[in-house]
């Protein structure tokens, strides 16, 4: 397959405006038809949603690729389909998948309108200088309105009205002439097969023998079995022990010319050794790498902690953490101590959706049964002496004598995003206090539909398109849920970083029985010291369970209370409500109590079951 019948491209949407069920179309049209795999793939399932979470929350978490296909005027063209996934908190990861296309296919539900992510999208692309071809899908529902969508394609991407093509990715119309777009009007890659191999790492899998396998686009050169390449990054050396097409399954091939997108296995055996970004060389044969190379370490945004309900079972939960870590690179692991938790392990993710992913995953292919405390991003600390440190655990913030002066720490500076709302005016309002009360900031706004637009409906007329700067600590605990119940469901929501800002924080500590719960402590603004310590407290009050003594509960910020309340004493004897003196089953509760007491945490000379924990910090 040399570059000129090549096509790479993605398909970029807002979520739920049918990308993977249009890359599915794609997919089982690709089975019915394949030829190399007889496997059955279970036609009925959307095959690139493969994950049992993904298709529960019917999104699309991790990044498939495949390739097909597609005959044209006697011409048989491989069309590379690189899978972007659909959510917010994964928008570096479709930037990466992008780097790897010529082309991407914008698919706007044409009874939605253009929304927050198809404009996020869109740019990316843009900025990529990809072709981009626009396409209205659902146009089999009664409520679409392509075109008028078309138009707003116009007003807000500056796309032809007449180059955008109309389907249903449901049921199928339309679909073949996306195909014919794709190799029109895309353009070809480029890349010399005699040129010194250059290889693109754009995502990773690992697999249980075989060890990390990458996807790669070649962007130079002919990469073949057995020959020995280097990581541009880390001058680690590997041999290629197999590589291949997606099609939609690894089917293997003798060499990946340069435009080709496939698997590449080569003897990497960790997957921290695979650096999305990545370029590849041939041992001996520097090249220049590609662009778009950051390191995941600065990634997240959201790191949690994660301990065992069962503290015995530590060893077992950062091993089966270290596996799924081993499938999705962009989880940062670290391990910490907690005194009220125990052994666990600090996870860095990409965003809320992304620790609810992973957090499920772990429970759903490892069993495992964890409690996380509240998740937190990361601040920077400058210190006096100018020095900045970033933290992401709420105990490692400084207390409020260290910002006195004379104390070590000048400012603490909180993670800001700029954010894009998109609305119908009727609920402009709400969405204003709900960015007011998250404390929003260079709130602007302007109208998204053209002047003399035709009226299409609740869902697309007279929408506002805003954008407010909050900061990113607002927007990772409840503001989503608020965004969508307050207008309806119409909002759409996206956000990208804006680096740092000066904030008014403090951090809360929680104490039981004057002991501070480390497992606790919150980051808070200055403004919500009251009603957060209040709010804890009480809920803390009705979780715990009564101890043999008076347990003050209080919530401080340095050596201020700021909230208590007092649990009352209790007299517990458990055998003491069993009649008749059976042996055997006082025994059992006995032990019974025995086992409880080993899964008891000794916070302040309380006994806390970890389910206290797992309830405290598991209730929204
Ligand atoms: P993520 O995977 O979360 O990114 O979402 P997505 O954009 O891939 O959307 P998905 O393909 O899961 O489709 C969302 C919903 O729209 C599903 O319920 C689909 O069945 C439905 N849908 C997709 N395409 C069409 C279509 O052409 N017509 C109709 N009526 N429904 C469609």
């Amino acid at each position: 397959y040399p570059c000129e019948v090549i096509r790479n491209f993605s398909i970029i949407a807002h979520i739920d405006h049918g990308k993977s069920t249009l890359a599915d179309r794609y997919v089982k049209q690709l089975l019915l038809t394949n030829t190399i795999t007889k496997k059955d793939k279970g036609l009925n399932q959307q095959v690139l949603d493969k994950l049992k979470v993904e298709r529960e929350r019917g999104i699309t978490v991790k990044a498939q690729t495949a390739s097909m296909f597609h005959e044209k005027d006697g011409t048989n063209y491989l069309l590379n389909l690189i899978d972007t996934p659909g959510h917010v908190d994964f928008s570096w990861e479709v930037a990466r998948s992008l780097a790897a296309c010529q082309g991407a296919l914008l698919l706007v539900d044409a009874s939605q309108g253009v929304q927050a992510q198809s404009i996020s999208v869109f740019h990316v692309a843009r900025e990529k200088g990809l072709t981009i071809i626009p396409v209205l899908n659902k146009i089999d529902l009664p409520a679409a309105q392509p075109e008028i969508v078309a138009l707003q394609m116009q007003s807000t991407f500056g796309l032809d009205p007449s180059d955008v093509i109309q389907i249903s990715a449901k049921t199928g119309k339309g679909v073949e002439k996306v195909l014919q777009a794709i190799v029109n009007r895309i353009p070809p890659p480029v890349g010399d097969p005699s040129a010194p191999l250059k290889g693109f790492l754009f995502d990773s899998s690992y697999d249980r023998y075989r060890g990390v396998i990458s996807l790669m686009s070649i962007q130079g050169g002919v990469l073949r079995k057995g020959d020995k390449i280097a990581s541009c990054h880390t001058r680690k050396k590997y041999e290629v022990t197999e590589l291949g097409i997606m099609h939609p399954e690894e089917v293997p091939t003798d060499c990946l010319r340069p435009g080709q997108v496939g698997f590449v296995a080569c003897s990497m055996k960790e997957s921290g050794e695979a650096h999305i970004g990545d370029t590849f060389h041939r041992v001996g044969q520097l090249v220049e790498p590609m662009p778009g190379f950051k390191p995941a370490k600065a990634m997240a945004s959201v790191y949690a902690g994660i301990y065992p309900v069962d503290s015995s079972d530590f060893l077992k939960l950062e091993e089966s953490i270290k596996r799924l870590s081993l499938t999705d690179r962009s989880v940062e692991v670290t391990r910490e101590t907690s005194s009220a938790l125990g052994q666990g392990c600090r996870l860095g993710f990409l965003g809320t959706l992304h620790m609810d992913v992973f957090r499920q995953r772990l429970e759903d292919e490892y069993d495992a049964n964890v409690i996380i405390t509240a998740p937190t991003v990361p601040y920077q600390i400058v210190h006096r002496d100018g020095k900045t440190s970033l933290i992401s655990n709420p105990t490692e913030f400084p207390d409020p004598s260290e910002f006195a002066s004379g104390g070590r720490v000048r400012a603490v500076l909180e993670p800001i995003v700029k954010a894009s709302i998109i609305v119908p005016e009727k609920y402009f309002s709400a969405m204003m206090d709900l960015c007011f009360e998250h404390r929003g900031t260079d709130l602007d706004w302007q109208p998204m539909e053209a002047p003399g637009q035709a009226d299409g409906g609740e869902a697309m007329s007279n929408r506002v398109f805003m954008s407010v700067t909050l900061p990113l600590a607002e927007i990772v605990t409840g503001f989503f849920d608020k965004l969508k119940s307050r207008s309806s469901g119409f909002a759409s929501f996206d956000y990208e970083d804006a680096g740092y800002q000066k904030g008014d924080l403090r951090k809360m500590t929680f104490l039981l029985n004057h002991k501070p719960v480390d497992a606790l402590a919150l980051i808070v603004h200055a403004k919500a010291v009251d009603e957060t310590g209040r709010y804890w407290v009480e809920k803390l009050f009705k979780i715990i369970p009564r101890q043999l003594f008076e347990v003050p509960i209080q919530a401080a910020v340095g050596n201020t209370i700021i909230a208590r309340r007092t649990l009352s004493a209790l007299r517990a004897d458990v055998t003491a409500g069993l009649y008749g003196g059976h042996y055997e089953r006082k025994l059992k509760h006995l032990q019974n109590q025995k086992e409880s007491k080993r899964k008891m945490k000794r916070v302040g000379r309380i006994d806390l079951p970890q389910e206290a924990f797992f309830d405290l910090l598991s209730s929204k």
